[in-house]
């Protein structure tokens, strides 16, 4: 039985230019000795390119559910995958609220990175409303059931658990409930898919250097998908360095 893949991934969002690249490097050089782990950035997608070849793994931040097309401004999981990457996020909060993407639509778009050789990472999460509610584990089931397609492996699939209310706010559930939460991900996920339950399963939401360590410390959490720290090697190398001591014996 093959572990899961513990998975350190930067998001950097709409942020980054050329110049970022050094932050990159920085990144690459303390990524090299932590061979327990994969370091993954996922880029917009102009910078992809430039940084393939660097020694991290590289992915986009979103893609096309068609092949080609009449879609202006879009990209396909093709031109991401010549571009340099082998991952790509599918359906980030942002995405669902910015650009209104259903389930369904998510569903299509990891269709379309598996089609193109890339894996999906694909997120899910409850707003703040429906945490208060007490309705978290029942809306990721949802989520999953719609946004994860039949087909779906620990191969070709990443799933990234990041409650919107933890995104960009310094707030996080407590450790326990991550805990919890990851473990009902993984029941859902191994009662809808074959190997369901072995599929790697990130953290997301306002991950910072000083929570890693506790974040990364529950068993059912395979890494983290980390946004405003992943833009400075110095606060994104000590994240991946706590994964690595947290998990990198596992492989
Ligand atoms: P922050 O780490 O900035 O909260 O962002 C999390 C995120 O949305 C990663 O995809």
């Amino acid at each position: 039985m093959t572990a899961r893949r513990q998975i350190a991934a930067g998001n950097w969002k709409m942020h980054g230019c050329g110049a970022d690249l050094v932050e990159l490097a920085e990144i690459a050089s303390a990524a090299k000795p932590l061979s327990g782990i994969v370091t993954l950035l996922c880029l917009p997608a102009t910078l992809l390119d430039r940084a393939r070849g660097r020694g991290v793994e590289l992915g986009g931040e979103d893609c096309h559910a068609q092949p080609s097309g009449a879609h202006t401004g879009d990209i396909s999981a093709q031109m991401l995958r010549d571009a340099g990457a082998d991952f790509v996020i599918v359906g980030h909060s942002e995405r669902r609220c910015d650009h209104g993407e259903s389930d369904t639509d998510v569903a299509a778009k990891a269709m379309a990175a598996w089609d193109s050789g890339l894996i999906a990472i694909i997120c899910i999460g409850e707003t703040e409303e429906q945490y208060r509610a007490g309705r978290t584990e029942q809306v990721l089931a949802a989520q999953i059931t719609g946004s994860v397609p039949d087909g779906a492996t620990p191969e070709n699939t990443v799933i990234a658990y990041e409650p919107v209310w933890a995104i960009g706010t310094g707030l996080t559930p407590d450790p326990e409930d991550i805990q919890k939460t990851h473990a009902a991900i993984r029941a859902t996920l191994a009662t809808q898919h074959a190997m369901g339950g072995k599929m790697s399963i990130l953290y997301g939401g306002s991950v910072k250097p000083d929570n890693a360590k506790v974040i990364f410390a529950s068993p059912d959490v395979d890494g983290g998908l980390v946004g405003g720290a992943s833009l400075k090697a110095a606060d994104f190398v000590p994240i991946m360095q706590a994964l690595n001591a947290s998990k990198g014996g596992n492989q």
